[in-house]
């Protein structure tokens, strides 16, 4: 009976059990045998893995995170690491693996895939900043909770006629961002693709406080940057993959602007709030749609691609193209943001 390997790495998002989920049901209903590999790459180099039946998929679909566990752990940055995973997939008898992840995780899976290995990508980033696709699962979760998060600062910020900077996530791309900005009518919006320019978010705020509102409200992506500047870390460690932990724009935005306006300012860090939580339908049906394509992708032997949704229909695309270069924000969308800034 084939075998087909799964695992989740990376940042954890909402809609990866709904993958896990119909990756089995729909495996066990091909006749594959199914394994989890725990915590992502980490599992595969020290072999830690758990079987995957029918009750081990059970009550799955509604939960947030993912039952295998998660880590940024890379391969190739660990002495023997490629080797351990050749040697592991071989011992476990495995025919294929799909990997679940950003652009980190797939971009091991793109290498494992030139080395040999099987491999099929499933997009996952609440940043949904992965190529070749229109969407990655988790994003409009985190959409959701970001929307209801700038909604509660709004009664509290007009209450209290202040200046309200909300920081979300996104590293690279402002998605998030702008998407949650426009759906909850934030005043000015920061995106990792654009520099803060201070004096214009001053002058924005200014104007509109001089058409008689008295509360504004500002959202800012972590990665975004001043103009003459760098990001803003919480430290300056890198993890395998070379990156810094994000956080701590939103202070830094907050305080120029009590300084320039003289109007009194709150940041919110909304943090991993926003990858928290029971997955919104719509991630939980790609979820699902993702994972029985995945697994029809093994069947056909199609490795070395991605599954992707392409308007509404699911197609696979090549994971090398998808992980290459990052989907950043659409300059007509924050165009239609900005109609709303002031
Ligand atoms: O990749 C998703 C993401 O949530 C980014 O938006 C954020 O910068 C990063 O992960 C945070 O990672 P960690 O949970 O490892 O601090």
């Amino acid at each position: 009976m084939a075998k087909i390997g799964i695992l989740t790495g990376g940042g954890d998002c909402p809609g990866l059990n709904p993958v896990i989920r119909a990756v089995v049901r729909k495996g066990l209903n091909e006749g594959y045998t199914i394994v989890g590999i725990k915590n992502g790459w980490k599992g595969l180099i020290e072999n830690d893995t758990v079987p995957l039946d029918l009750a081990a998929v059970s009550g799955i679909l509604p939960k947030g995170g993912t039952i295998l566990g998660t880590s940024r752990t890379n391969p190739y940055k660990k002495e023997g690491g490629v080797e351990k995973v050749k040697e592991n997939f071989k011992k476990l008898g495995l025919d294929a693996l799909i990997a679940v992840g950003g652009e980190d995780t797939l971009g091991v899976a793109t290498k494992l895939t030139q080395e040999g290995i099987p491999v099929v990508g499933v997009p996952k980033t609440i940043d949904n900043d992965l190529s070749n696709t229109d969407y990655t699962f988790g994003f409009d979760t985190a959409l959701n909770t970001a929307t209801e998060c700038i909604d509660r600062l709004h009664t509290t910020a007009e209450s209290h006629h202040r200046i309200m900077v909300a920081e979300v996530m996104g590293r690279h791309a402002g998605w998030i961002a702008v998407e949650a900005g426009i759906a909850g009518g934030a005043d000015v919006i920061l995106i990792p693709e654009l520099p803060i320019d201070i004096k214009e978010v001053c002058e924005t705020i200014k104007k509109r406080h001089s058409r008689g509102k008295t509360f504004s409200i500002i959202v800012v992506a972590e990665g975004a940057q001043f103009k003459e500047g760098d990001f803003i870390t919480q430290e300056k460690k890198l993890d395998e993959f070379g990156h810094v932990r994000l956080g701590g724009i939103g202070e830094s935005i907050a305080a120029e602007i009590e300084k320039r306006t003289g109007y009194e300012t709150r940041v919110t860090v909304l943090g991993h709030i926003q990858r928290g939580g029971t997955p919104s339908a719509f991630d939980r049906v790609l979820g699902t749609r993702f994972g029985v394509k995945a697994v029809e992708m093994v069947k056909n032997k199609k490795f070395g691609r991605m599954v992707a949704l392409a308007g509404n229909k699911i197609i696979d695309v090549n994971i090398q193209e998808a992980t290459g270069t990052l989907k950043t924000v659409d300059m007509e969308l924050y165009e239609i943001a900005k109609v709303f800034f002031g």
